[in-house]
């Protein structure tokens, strides 16, 4: 062995015990004594700079396979021992620390999703979760749009080989919570539901869109509602989200299931109107569709039209959550990024 290679092997022994004291691990790879090796390949001959070469790249490779194989010991949440006694009576501090909190926590998307439905509940909404298989007769049918309707098109769905569909938006619910819920009206009682859910469309991924999302349907239904019902009930719901007074803008649209159908925007409140990235520049934000409900979706509901009237909204959680967050990309929600998701813990 000549003298170059008992250096590097004594440079690797060195280093390797001063790892072991070390606090931050990869500061192995920027110590002196290996930037001197790499300084002194080109002092090497010729003729056995190669070999030189390697066993230093071999060192280092070496060292960066321990750094990592620290790391991950490091991230290794503490075992759980499932045999621990847990006493509700223990002092709280005594009680058995089953998961660290670094390693198991609730989901933005969760975290604000119960903020949303805590406003619904205190306005009088109860809440059914959404479904992740469906059919076409909810998809499509349940709401107003008849077999070839152009409008299926905007929705470009999941489908199985069976034909069933992973529902593009929450309103595939609307029929079913209103047949189950006809004894409210019966009784004299209004039905006022939100309807949470997890929902899938086959997108060109960006930004701002993502396949898999969230939405909040709601439907409302009792005697004489009407458009001014429906935007009260919404901007007071955004109000209390956002915890300030903002300024909504309704624009017709066009959905088959509601008449007349809105674009619900909010002013931006980042910007407060003045144009910020966020709203593009044009100081509003848009976050809901809506309307009154169609008569033919009351029908296929077996409610009458003529005695009862509604409205309902499908929004988006994962956009009212980034405006709230000022979150530029959609796609971090189903990342499992833990930089992004300790943010919220
Ligand atoms: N389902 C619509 C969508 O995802 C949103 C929507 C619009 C829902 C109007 C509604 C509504 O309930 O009334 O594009």
């Amino acid at each position: 062995m000549n003298n170059d290679e008992q250096k590097v092997l004594q440079v690797g022994e060195n280093l390797k015990q001063r790892f072991n004291s070390l606090p931050n691990k990869s500061d192995i790879l920027r110590d002196p004594e290996l930037k001197t090796l790499y300084a002194h390949i080109s002092e090497v001959p010729d003729n056995e700079r190669a070999i030189f070469g390697q066993s230093v790249n071999r060192l280092r490779a070496e060292l960066e396979q321990m750094v990592h194989n620290s790391k991950a010991e490091e991230e290794k949440p503490t075992p759980i021992d499932i045999t621990a006694p847990l006493d509700i009576n223990h002092p709280s501090g005594k009680h058995p620390r089953l998961l660290n909190s670094l390693y198991g926590s609730q989901h933005p998307l969760m975290i604000e999703l119960d903020k949303v439905l805590d406003i619904f509940y205190r306005m009088g909404f109860s809440a059914v979760e959404s479904r992740q298989i469906d059919d076409d007769y909810h998809m499509f049918s349940s709401l107003n749009f008849p077999a070839g309707h152009p409008a299926r098109d905007d929705y470009d769905s999941f489908v199985t080989s069976e034909g069933l569909i992973a529902p593009a938006h929450t309103s595939t619910m609307q029929n079913r919570v209103l047949k189950a819920n006809i004894h409210l009206l019966e009784a004299g009682e209004s039905i006022a539901i939100v309807i949470p859910g997890r929902v899938f469309r086959h997108e060109d991924l960006d930004p701002r869109h993502e396949h898999t999302f969230y939405q909040f349907e709601g439907v409302y239904v009792d005697k004489d509602v009407n458009a001014g019902n429906l935007i009260a009930t919404l901007k007071a719901f955004l109000q209390e989200y956002y915890g300030q007074e903002l300024e909504v803008r309704t624009q017709p649209f066009y959905f088959p299931f509601t008449e007349p159908s809105f674009e619900f925007a909010l002013s931006c409140p980042f910007c407060k109107k003045a144009g910020c990235k966020v709203c593009s520049y044009s100081g509003w934000l848009e976050l809901l569709g809506c309307g009154m409900i169609h008569p033919n979706v009351l029908k296929m509901a077996g409610i009458d039209p003529e005695i009862f009237s509604g409205f309902a909204w499908g929004g988006w959680i994962d956009r009212l959550v980034m405006m709230k967050y000022d979150i530029e990309d959609i796609r971090y929600f189903e990342s499992g990024r833990l930089d992004f998701l300790r943010q919220f813990l």
